[in-house]
């Protein structure tokens, strides 16, 4: 098989998150945040476990760089945690927490390792919760200040910054499903907390580029499970374009086109949306995080169709690179090509066994090699992507589920905090070292 090259330049690289990775919640000085609240309720945790301790990256982080640079990776993604950096969300700045962070910059790039550094993934400050959260229209206010802090300490080393990942969820599962933390099961503070997130993106958006360089990039890392039809038939075709899509309208519509379609604003009753709120939410990105791990079948005469899968992640997630290729070039569509994609998380939970010290993770493996074919057969009809993250560099904290998901290309022992690398990771570091799928 002749390899797959990608276009030069092309960024390979992981992901993490704070929560999920960091533990040390409550070392130097670091407030709580939702997240660690919300793990305290009777069963919001299917172990019962919370993130407190996780991969103890914070005191491993050195460990951690090596071990992508060990692995050829020249970017990361990580997440920075609000209540380490302003333990109460607002207000004097705790410089040890947003000192680790410096340090971590500068780790990764005497490694040769870009840093894309998300500014919100999750842990709201307990504080700003007592506040409202994000149903207080004021926390848009409140991401944009502490964006500007972030920026104002790092900006001189990271060019490349996420404002939100995956909003979606934020509000959605936050608020509405009570899946996530705050754990609220409220259709109209959900919606209140869509907007106010959109508003905190487009204001944080403003803000960043007023106090960053001219060499800064600013986007969102948004969620997608697309809607695929489910055969080739017309009708198939069409009920799949017809279909809800609750992400990309929720988000990468408002985004893209400055406003909520119709049945967006039927879903989003109650929210309070004024004068100018929409030309903020669409202020220029210099590029779009997506989030990829699976699609929707949709049928005509059955609707969205579970049945027809030929694999399910440990998630209960179908796998479906296909639809990766549809998103691409339907973001690419919408965009006309004029702004930059980065896939910002793809990857799949399986149960791994350690075997004489080596994890063969065939089928992590094989989801990822399958996803990077469709992501280069996207690229080769024009779609303008420039990096992968794989999501995750570790096994980690994965929310709701606890510790019995393993999204890592490298395998944690959570007695001993030893890393393993997996088989599926040796084969990342081979992809990215020749910079073609192997
Ligand atoms: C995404 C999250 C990430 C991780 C993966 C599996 O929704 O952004 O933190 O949980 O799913």
């Amino acid at each position: 098989m002749t390899p797959l090259a990608f276009p030069e330049g092309f960024l390979w690289g992981t992901a993490t998150s704070s929560y999920q990775i960091e533990g040390a919640a409550k070392e130097d000085g670091r407030g709580p945040s939702i997240w660690d609240d919300f793990c305290r309720l009777k069963d919001a945790i299917q172990d019962g476990s919370d993130g407190s301790v996780a991969c103890d990256h914070y005191h491993r982080y050195c460990e951690d760089v090596a071990l992508m640079k060990s692995l050829g990776l020249k970017a990361y993604r990580f997440s920075i945690a609000w209540p380490r950096v302003l333990p109460t969300g607002r207000g004097a700045v705790n410089p040890k927490g947003i000192g680790f962070y410096d340090q971590l910059v500068d780790e990764l790039l005497a490694a040769g390792i870009r840093p894309f550094v998300t500014l919100y993934h999750w842990d709201l400050p307990s504080a700003l919760h007592a506040q409202g959260g994000w149903t207080n229209r004021d926390s848009a206010d409140w991401f944009a200040d502490y964006a500007v802090v972030v920026v104002r300490a790092l900006g001189d080393r990271v060019k490349d910054w996420i404002t939100l990942n995956e909003p979606w969820c934020s509000a959605y599962l936050g608020y509405e499903f009570g899946m996530h933390a705050p754990g609220y099961q409220d259709r109209v503070l959900a919606s209140k907390a869509a907007h106010h997130l959109l508003l905190a993106h487009g204001l944080a958006l403003r803000a960043i580029r007023a106090v960053g360089d001219a060499n800064t990039r600013v986007g969102v890392t948004l969620n997608f499970e697309p809607n695929l039809p489910a055969s080739d038939s017309e009708e198939d075709r069409q009920a799949a374009a017809e279909a809800f899509d609750w992400q990309y309208e929720g988000f990468a519509e408002p985004i893209l086109t400055a406003a909520y379609n119709q049945r967006m604003l039927e879903r989003m009753a109650g929210a309070e949306i004024r004068p100018g709120d929409m030309a903020i939410i669409a202020a220029r990105n210099d590029f779009l995080g997506i989030n990829y791990y699976s699609a929707k079948l949709i049928s005509a005469k059955r609707g969205v169709v579970y049945d027809d899968d030929p694999e399910f992640t440990r998630m209960g997630w179908a796998v479906r690179p296909a639809g990766l290729y549809a998103l691409l070039m339907q973001l690419h569509r919408a965009t006309r090509g004029q702004l930059p994609l980065y896939i910002t998380e793809n990857g799949a939970s399986f149960a791994d066994q350690v075997v004489d010290g080596r994890v063969h993770d065939e089928r992590r493996l094989a989801y990822l090699r399958a996803h990077f074919t469709e992501v280069h057969r996207a690229i080769q009809a024009g779609v303008d992507l420039r990096g992968y993250f794989v999501w995750s560099l570790i096994d980690n904290f994965e929310w709701s589920f606890g510790y019995q998901q393993f999204f890592g290309i490298v395998h944690v022992d959570y007695a001993t905090q030893k890393r393993i690398v997996k088989d599926s990771g040796y084969y990342v570091r081979d992809v990215a070292t020749a910079n073609a799928v192997l």
